[in-house]
């Protein structure tokens, strides 16, 4: 029962960032600053989404693979759509958030892993909420 408490709240996560996403092109407008990095963005999605996947029947390997596939995106030159300070705060935080994923499942604690995930759950709303901000301020 714990377990499906769990992995319900975790799956409500990844929906609401389905929510995010229009959230964030919402702001946009009919400003095309440039073009949207839809790859790197998209694929984030889908990593996050087998993340979740992998930890919601305790696949730990796995788990540590996608965790792994967010650090690798978060390092690409497409994920640095906004130059500032916060947001590259933020992406180290989200960076940490997904070693740490590794590093818990390394050490076969899904319970850590699951933690860890729900931080890089909280790090898509605040860098969201944060690029929602920053584009509402440059109109
Ligand atoms: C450090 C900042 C940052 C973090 C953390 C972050 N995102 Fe994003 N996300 C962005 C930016 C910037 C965009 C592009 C917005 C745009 O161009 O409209 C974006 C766009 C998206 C999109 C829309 C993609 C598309 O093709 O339109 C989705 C979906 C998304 N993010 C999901 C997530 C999920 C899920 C997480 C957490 C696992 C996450 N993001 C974490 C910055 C971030």
């Amino acid at each position: 029962m714990k377990k499906f408490v769990g992995g319900l709240v975790l799956s409500l996560i990844c929906l609401a960032q389905g929510g995010g996403e229009r959230a964030v092109r919402g702001a946009e407008g009919d400003k095309p600053a440039k073009p949207p990095e839809k790859g790197v963005m998209q694929q984030k999605l889908e990593s996050c989404q087998k993340l979740l996947e992998a930890l919601a029947v305790n696949d730990l390997p796995k788990a540590s693979d996608k965790a792994q596939d967010l650090i690798i995106l978060s390092q690409k030159a497409e994920w640095k759509v906004i130059p500032t300070p916060r947001y590259k705060e933020l992406s180290n935080e989200f960076r940490a958030a997904a070693e740490n994923v590794v590093e818990q499942a390394k050490n076969k604690n899904s319970d850590g892993a699951a933690l860890a995930y729900l931080d890089i759950s909280m790090l898509c709303f605040k860098c969201h909420k944060h690029v929602r901000e920053v584009r509402m301020t440059r109109k």
